[in-house]
């Protein structure tokens, strides 16, 4: 065996050693809100991203690593906090014309197919952009120019929306699939109620208006208004606060992150990996259908699926590792 090649075989048994654990940490080990199955790890867990989520997670910064942060910490979000009614105004305005409508229910399937938010609308909830990691949604800029502003002299948001939930409305356990940003919320018209709430990992948040939360999004988590009043806060991805390695990484995923812009309105752009789901959207429904029609089919073309993925997307890793290693043995 040549250095090279023994170089190889010990970084891919530690890519492999690594990528376990994580998965492992992220099963059995992290927070207090455990998954109930294996079943509901694989289907919600997002296992696939736990080997990059665990590298975030290590090079958070110390004060940023619980699943509810302390808002002190962050001033750079003062200035938001301060323009909440102004904020308000845009948003309330916005619901009445009924742009949220837009993208709730299943036109959403076509026209406005949102791959991060696809499973949402199931019980009320509604969107509406204002910017998307490096773009300014035109539609947002028109009809809320002041937020708008407001969020674009602000460097620590990468994403931000209107939420809506309605009486009634909820968001089943899920949480998101990569630990690159921690989520802001800040109240503009809320039940101010018990009965309308946030959970996460275990922990019980009810919105007040002008009152704000941060937390990681990546821990397991779920909403519900049992009020009989509307709940509509502004939701943030802000930067997550790493060394600067993380930060370095942070740098690439910002260059990734345009890909999945998704539009409010015609005339919003509509980013590359979002226009390739949404073209696949109808085949998805297709495929979706068979669950109550034929669930063996569905579910050996959903494994296979995920297990093409999984395979391409280490495929792209060891790919990348070989090329390296001939790069610098030329
Ligand atoms: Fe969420």
């Amino acid at each position: 065996m040549n250095q090279i090649e023994i170089v190889t075989l010990v970084f891919t048994c530690s890519v492999i050693t690594y990528s376990l654990s994580s998965v492992y940490y992220v099963y059995k080990l992290r927070g207090n809100l455990r998954y109930q199955s294996m079943n509901e790890y694989i289907r919600k867990g997002w296992f696939i991203f736990a080997p990059l989520n665990c590298l975030f997670y290590l090079l958070t910064r110390p004060y940023a690593r619980q699943p509810i942060m302390d808002i002190q910490q962050f001033p750079e979000l003062d200035e938001i906090r301060e323009s909440w009614q102004v904020i308000r105004q845009e948003a309330l305005a916005l619901r009445e014309k009924q742009h949220f409508d837009q993208v709730e229910g299943p036109a959403s399937d076509e026209d406005y197919y949102d791959l991060g938010f696809r499973t949402f609308y199931k019980y009320g909830w509604s969107k509406f952009y204002l910017n998307w990691y490096g773009y300014q949604h035109a539609s947002a800029l028109d009809l809320c120019p002041k937020t708008s502003a407001i969020l674009a002299k602000n460097k620590h948001i990468q994403g931000a929306m209107f939420s809506f939930l309605p009486p009634g409305g909820r968001l089943t356990r899920h949480l998101d699939p990569i630990a690159y940003s921690l989520r802001y919320q800040i109240g503009l018209d809320t039940p101010d109620s018990q009965q309308c709430f946030i959970d996460i990992d275990g922990q019980q948040y009810a919105w007040k208006d002008g009152e704000s939360i941060i937390f990681d999004e990546t821990y397991i988590h779920y909403a519900e208004n049992n009020s009989d009043q509307q709940r509509l806060v502004l939701m943030c991805d802000i930067r997550r606060p790493m060394n600067p390695l993380g930060r370095g990484i942070s740098f690439i995923m910002d260059k990734i992150m345009p890909v999945t812009v998704v539009p409010n309105m015609p005339g919003d752009r509509r980013g590359l990996l979002s226009r390739v789901f949404a073209s696949v959207s109808p085949l998805l429904s297709e495929v979706r259908k068979l669950k109550q029609s034929n669930k063996s089919l569905y579910r050996l073309i959903k494994h296979t699926t995920n297990f093409v993925l999984l395979a391409l997307l280490l495929s792209l890793l060891v790919g990348i590792f070989y090329a390296l290693m001939w790069l610098t043995a030329m």
